[in-house]
């Protein structure tokens, strides 16, 4: 994506549903662990975060935390995949809250803290699939973001969901620089936000969210490219017209609104029939993509009727 700116089912529950990362590993481990962790990139301990197992969650196995925390997509921190990583604790995370407007019966700032009571936390593991052709299956940590729209409540016109990115340029070097008109925007159909697979997540791998990921809170669209899974979220606004995104924005022949993981429909400079699996090798072969991600069976529905090449 990077040099397309305009010049760029069920399954057994695992430790992580049941048992903070902590009592799993034992105490000492766990201190090894974490200083082990800092120095391979994935920073500073991070508070653990209880859940419960989701029957939504894949049973593939997840990347590496190494590899979920040193290769990432967050272009407030710079355009390497590695930048994120280097310079995302330039943000200040806490205190947070998210501003929740438009068309809601009980619009307000929510504070962190209360956003997350919305409902319980589920351990959903998902597969991840980036626009660029690679992918990753990460252990997310969240709720359904129907649950906080539910709590909100939608008004009756109102169709679309659009979410901001925190704008602060003196913590987040990439916003100092030309390419983006900041901040990061992105957008759903409300019914593609009520959809039970759509998460706000607080974390991963049983722990508060790395920054480098979208601290505090982020949202995670897992039949979507990884684009439309907005970071850092300060916003969140019920309309009745289709917000503007910022890919689409940026190069709207390149990327559309929907973004829904096609592998019969290219990017117009390279396939997406297949992905390359973050962690897999240089040997690894190519794996086939599947429709909507492999979650066609929980999302097909929503787009019966509609042409995926011109709504792409
Ligand atoms: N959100 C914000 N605010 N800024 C970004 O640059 N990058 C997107 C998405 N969310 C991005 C963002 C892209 S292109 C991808 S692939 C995913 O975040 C990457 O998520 P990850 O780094 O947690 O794997």
């Amino acid at each position: 994506m990077r040099r397309t700116v305009p010049t760029k089912s069920g399954r057994a529950p695992s430790w992580a549903d049941v048992t903070p990362r902590a009592d799993f590993l034992g105490r000492r481990e766990v201190i090894a662990g974490a200083a082990a962790l800092a120095a391979l990139g994935a920073g500073p301990a991070r508070a653990k975060i209880a859940a419960q197992a989701s029957a939504f969650s894949t049973d593939a196995t997840p990347n590496t935390l190494e590899e979920i925390t040193s290769y990432n997509n967050f272009y407030e921190f710079g355009w390497d995949k590695s930048d994120p990583m280097k310079n995302a604790h330039l943000m200040k995370a806490d205190p947070w809250a998210i501003e929740i407007g438009g068309m809601v019966e009980r619009p307000g700032t929510y504070d962190l803290a209360d956003i997350l009571a919305t409902a319980p936390l589920e351990e959903r593991i998902y597969r991840f699939r980036c626009v660029e052709a690679w992918s990753m299956v990460i252990p997310w940590i969240g709720f359904p973001l129907a649950a906080l729209i539910d709590r909100v409540g939608a008004q009756p016109g109102a169709k679309y969901v659009a979410f901001t990115t925190l704008l602060r340029p003196n913590e987040m070097p990439g916003q100092r620089a030309p390419g983006i008109d900041w901040p990061y925007v992105e957008g759903l159909r409300l019914d593609e936000a009520m959809n039970p697979l759509t998460i706000l997540a607080s974390g991963l791998y049983g722990e508060e969210m790395p920054k480098q990921n979208g601290a505090p809170i982020r949202l995670v669209v897992p039949w979507k490219y990884g684009f439309k899974s907005i970071k850092s979220v300060v916003k969140i606004t019920l309309t009745d017209k289709e917000p503007p995104t910022t890919w689409k924005t940026l190069q709207p022949r390149e990327y559309g609104f929907y973004a829904n993981v096609n592998p019969e429909v290219d990017h117009p400079r390279w396939s997406q029939a297949t992905e390359r699996k973050i962690g897999g090798g240089i040997f690894a072969a190519r794996e086939p993509t599947l429709m909507f991600n492999g979650y066609a069976d929980q999302v097909a529905g929503l787009y019966s009727g509609m042409d995926l090449r011109a709504n792409y």
